[in-house]
């Protein structure tokens, strides 16, 4: 599905090695979260999926396309980029007509057209602010809007950079399930994000990036008890995996990552120290 090779990528005005040979494979329906601190090369990562950027050298692959050969147009029915912030992305009149421009730009028939806005409108519960400009409502809704209009052209890699920033509960609730559902779908979702609880609970891989280069890929739930890289990364684990990783050991024991597993790790545990919870 995805394939980097020893990808290398300098801007052209700069002076540092922004991504200094990554390699990773990434297959089809994965969840996937890129955490590293800023700088570390997480968005030149995603720009060279979708085309944006072309890599100086090793190669990327998306979907069976080398992407050096192909323009971010011919890229975009395979990968959607859902950029951090929504007004450098929305620029039609109205939600509605924002829904229509990317199946309309990829040769869908209007019927087709018709269709994928009304099912993004209902995924994104968007129906009341069809009509409205997209200056005129709230930013957790412009950002709905971002990704619903990314959504319409249904592309099998779905990139999201930092989803949940400046979101309210109800949007951000909507974004872990639309994470989810696109995965049931066999899309794959790549998801460059601070936000530790949200890593924990949609993604099923970690990547952690530093000064360009990739240097932990695993599950979140191994990355966060991988101290070292944590801490090398500048990370910092949800609380709920902090408080369980200061309970006492026990081979079987996992570290949490919701409060569920907390709870229920507690209650297995013969000797854990009464009121923990409390
Ligand atoms: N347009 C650009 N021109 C020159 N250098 C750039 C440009 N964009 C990024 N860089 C440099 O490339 C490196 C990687 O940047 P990148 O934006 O990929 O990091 P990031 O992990 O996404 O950071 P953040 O968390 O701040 O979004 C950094 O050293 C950055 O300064
Ligand atoms: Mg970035």
């Amino acid at each position: 599905m995805i394939s980097l090779y020893q990808t290398r990528y300098i801007y052209p005005n700069g002076s540092v090695v922004a991504l200094d040979g990554m390699s990773v494979e990434i297959g089809r329906g994965e969840i996937v979260g890129v955490m590293g601190q800023n700088g570390s090369g997480k968005t030149t990562f995603t720009k060279l999926l979708n085309g944006l950027l072309k890599p100086n050298s090793g190669r990327v692959i998306v979907n069976g396309h080398d992407t050096s050969h192909y323009s971010v147009q011919a890229l975009a029915p395979h990968v959607g980029y859902v950029f951090q912030n929504p007004n450098h992305q929305l620029f039609a009149n109205t939600v509605a007509e924002e829904l229509a421009f990317g199946p309309r730009n990829i040769g869908l028939t209007p019927q087709e057209v018709v269709e994928r806005v009304s099912e993004a409108a209902d995924f994104f519960e968007l129906g009341a602010i069809m009509q409205l400009h997209p200056y005129r409502i709230s930013f957790p809704m412009r950002k709905l809007v971002g990704i619903a209009s990314i959504f319409t052209m249904r592309p099998q890699v779905f990139i999201l950079d930092e989803p949940t920033t400046g979101q309210d509960h109800k949007t951000s609730t909507v974004i872990n399930r639309l994470i989810l559902r696109l995965s049931e779908r066999g899309n794959t979702v790549i998801c460059v994000s601070h936000d530790m609880p949200l890593i924990a609970h949609v993604t099923n891989r970690a990547l952690v990036m530093w000064d360009g280069k990739l240097i932990a890929d695993a599950s979140p739930r191994e990355i966060f008890s991988d101290k070292p890289t944590m801490q090398r990364a500048h990370l910092t684990p949800p609380q709920i995996t902090q408080l369980s990783m200061r309970m006492p050991a026990r081979s079987d024991r996992l570290v949490a990552l919701s409060i569920a597993e907390l709870v229920a790790s507690v209650q297995s545990d013969s000797s854990a120290t009464p009121g923990l919870l409390g």
